[in-house]
């Protein structure tokens, strides 16, 4: 057995103690007959608010902090509001803080590495960490929340994102988040 495939193994089976093989034909994929939930993550908790990126104006929330000759490797730290509505304003549930980068030499895919840092009622002070590949020109975008703190401690789950309004003067964007997380 090639040595990845053993480390891969031993990984699935230290993370899913009690799970059965059933089909394993090939390295890439393993199927498993049942997998224990974790006994820490017990809720699922379904989010839904807007994205602001702001790049343009004289308070820009998103600003390019590598700016690579060809737009491969452009990276931006953002502060951008997330909020209930569409408009950027007053009903604000949050901030995604952290960076985008375009990571992709073949489309515009960037890479999302960054925290959902929510001010929002019961989940004021709690985060989610949202780490994927955005191709921000697909209509639906999928991405991983890889975890969380507050009442999101545990969180493991998806995001989807929808682009709503894209400005192709300023650059400005409104983008839909759908996120789906089990958590504690
Ligand atoms: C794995 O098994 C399935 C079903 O038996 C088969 O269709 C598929 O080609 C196999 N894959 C590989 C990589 O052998
Ligand atoms: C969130 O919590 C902080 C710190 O406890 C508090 O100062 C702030 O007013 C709260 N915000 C909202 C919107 O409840
Ligand atoms: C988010 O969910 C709403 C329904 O609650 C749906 O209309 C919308 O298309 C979804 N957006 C994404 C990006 O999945």
């Amino acid at each position: 057995m090639a040595p990845f495939l053993t480390f891969t193994m031993f990984t699935l089976y230290l993370a899913l103690i009690s799970a059965t093989v059933i089909t394993a034909n090939d390295t890439f994929s393993q199927h498993f007959a049942t997998t224990k939930s974790t006994p820490t993550a017990t809720k699922t908790t379904r989010l839904q608010f807007y994205f602001h990126d702001i790049v343009s104006g004289k308070h820009p929330t998103a600003i390019p902090i590598i700016r690579p000759k060809n737009a491969f490797g452009t990276t931006a730290m953002v502060d951008d509001p997330l909020t209930l509505d569409t408009k950027p304003g007053p009903k604000l549930v949050g901030r995604a803080q952290g960076l985008y980068a375009l990571a992709s030499k073949h489309d515009l895919a960037l890479l999302m590495a960054m925290n959902f840092a929510f001010t929002y009622g019961k989940y004021n002070g709690s985060t989610l960490s949202i780490m994927g590949r955005n191709p921000i020109l697909d209509a639906v975008r999928e991405m991983a929340i890889i975890g969380g703190s507050g009442v999101f401690r545990f969180a493991c789950g998806y995001a989807l994102a929808s682009t709503v309004r894209n400005n192709r003067k300023t650059g400005d964007a409104v983008v839909q988040y759908n996120v789906t997380v089990m958590h504690g």
